[in-house]
């Protein structure tokens, strides 16, 4: 396997202004910016995989003098831009924490506000989603989400089950804790039963036994809002993905804030454990 990432190549403009020009929201500046962006991008060095924290809607809301909510509303927009920006560079799967198993101990309220959005979210938009090609995918215990929610989720996976442009997974309840103690029951009882050889349990086998299963691992983590921790969110399968943090609220984000993570993943040398020597040793 080829792991090092070199640097995207070399264009005779000026170089890009630095990454705090992105902290800004999006203005009359944004189309070039987003193109001047992606023209940098490699195409042959794309992320199969891009996980993404979308942090910061309550800050976002209250900044505005509005109720959280609002915050939630407005963070539907950043999620079709970053599809739109995935698909266009050729991204294969993008993964977005939408709802965490602690977010169910949030004010009632705001969790019911939020699986509505859900259910109108998906109403809304599977048509445009179909027709993109987007696979709707999804992790975490869906069971426990209200029975709308489960209904509009099938409905949108059903419906999308035979594209392959981009699978789109929306971690619903959703904790890397919650999957990884579902795993290690489930290899305990086939064990405890007679199934399974503990020497059978492998890296393979555990990717097998989590939800996640079937997705490649994810080589570039976002997270927006200046945050800089993890959440319970993907710990297994992110051993060996690169971190990008920004300081943007989620609402705020848009397609050159995409790109923007995936040009600076390219210009990372993701070592995989060896030296840098021996990724470019011929
Ligand atoms: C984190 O911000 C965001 C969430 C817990 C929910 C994410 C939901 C959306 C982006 C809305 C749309 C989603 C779908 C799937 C339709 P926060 O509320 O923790 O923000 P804060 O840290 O500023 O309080």
């Amino acid at each position: 396997m080829r792991c090092h990432l070199g640097q995207a190549p070399q264009v005779s403009r000026p170089p890009f202004r630095p990454n705090s020009d992105l902290r800004t929201p999006v203005n009359e500046n944004t189309p070039s910016i987003e193109q001047e962006l992606r023209a940098r991008i490699d195409p042959a060095q794309v992320p199969a995989h891009v996980a993404v924290i979308m942090d910061g809607n309550g800050r976002w809301a209250h900044r505005q003098g509005e109720e959280r909510i609002s915050g939630h509303l407005h963070g539907v927009r950043p999620i079709r831009e970053s599809l739109t920006a995935a698909t266009e560079i050729g991204v294969k799967f993008l993964t977005l924490y939408a709802f965490s198993t602690e977010n169910w101990n949030r004010p009632k309220a705001e969790v019911d506000a939020l699986m509505e959005l859900l259910v109108n979210t998906l109403a809304n938009e599977v048509d445009e989603l179909d027709a993109s090609g987007v696979r709707i995918h999804t992790i975490g215990d869906t069971d426990s989400l209200p029975a709308g929610c489960r209904t509009a989720l099938k409905k949108a996976m059903d419906r999308t089950a035979g594209n392959e442009r981009i699978t789109l997974t929306l971690a619903l309840s959703y904790s890397a804790r919650w999957d990884i103690l579902r795993m290690v029951r489930s290899i305990a009882t086939d064990i405890r039963d007679g199934r399974l050889n503990t020497f059978a349990v492998n890296e393979q086998l555990i990717d097998q036994r989590l939800s996640t299963r079937g997705l490649p691992d994810p080589d570039l983590l976002i997270r927006t809002s200046g945050e800089q921790r993890i959440s319970n969110f993907l710990l297994w399968e992110i051993a060996y993905a690169e971190l990008w943090f920004t300081p943007v609220l989620w609402p705020d984000f848009r397609k050159h804030h995409f790109f923007q993570a995936v040009l600076d993943y390219q210009g990372r040398e993701r070592r995989f454990g060896l030296t840098h020597d021996q990724l470019n040793a011929t």
